[in-house]
């Protein structure tokens, strides 16, 4: 099954499972909503490029979520491979020489920056040697990235309102952390529902296990778009 022609580009859902044959299952089954898929470490450590492509094939968009974090002339030359495949966004860490880097040799691929992890909280940052808070990181992170050649950030709902009114209505903000208010927080900790992240501005919100890992995946993810309408 091909997606439905004028899916909602807002809603990503993460195919973070262990190989090819599951992640092809899993879209055909969620085509009649969503039509962009996010290909992560696990699934492309086992699959590689081979699985973007039979996705890109099918008519999905796809999201490739590596998040680059290397010296210079080894994200440019990681990122210069993406010019043979149809990967619509891909993640690179928010710092500038990196993010510099991806811009160079990105083609026509979107990078988004990612500024702090939804999985870490203020406590997290302080262990890893940031005084200052985890709303002027994010911030800085993000300013940074958008002026060093990125096209977007990733960051948290919480954080999205704000930058929204910072950065103006250009730059893509994409947004995990994504729980609908009846669902378990797993290892995020910076999260919200669906319809907040959207109304605070997000152009993507990025979903995995409140749909993948939901009884019935397709249901999960009609339920959830039905709530940003
Ligand atoms: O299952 P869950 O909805 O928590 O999945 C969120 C997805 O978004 C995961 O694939 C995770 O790697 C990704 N992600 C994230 N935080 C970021 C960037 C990406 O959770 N800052």
């Amino acid at each position: 099954m091909t997606p439905a022609p004028s899916f909602d580009d807002r809603l990503i859902v993460a195919l973070d499972v262990p190989d090819s044959r599951q992640a092809l299952e899993l879209a055909e089954k969620l085509a009649p909503h969503v039509g962009f898929f996010k290909v992560g470490l696990q699934l492309f450590l086992s699959a590689g490029f081979a699985v973007c492509d039979a996705l890109s094939a099918k008519g999905f968009k796809v999201m490739l979520d590596l998040k680059f974090h290397d010296i210079p002339q080894t994200v440019a030359l990681a990122t210069a491979q993406f010019a043979d495949h149809d990967i619509a966004l891909a993640t690179v860490h928010g710092y500038p020489q990196v993010v510099e880097a991806a811009a160079k040799t990105k083609g026509d691929t979107k990078i988004l920056a990612v500024t702090v992890l939804t999985s870490l909280g203020p406590d997290e940052l302080q262990q890893s040697g940031f005084a200052g808070s985890l709303a002027d990181l994010v911030r800085l992170r993000a300013v940074t990235s958008l002026a060093a050649g990125a096209d977007g950030i990733v960051c948290s709902p919480l954080e999205t309102a704000l930058l929204r009114k910072n950065l103006g209505a250009k730059p893509l903000i994409a947004t995990p952390g994504i729980r609908p208010l009846d669902s378990v927080r797993d290892d995020q900790t910076r999260t919200a529902t669906p319809r907040a992240a959207i109304g605070a501005g997000a152009n993507h919100i990025i979903v995995g296990r409140p749909i993948t890992k939901a009884p019935d995946p397709a249901a999960a993810a009609r339920e959830l778009l039905r709530e940003i309408e």
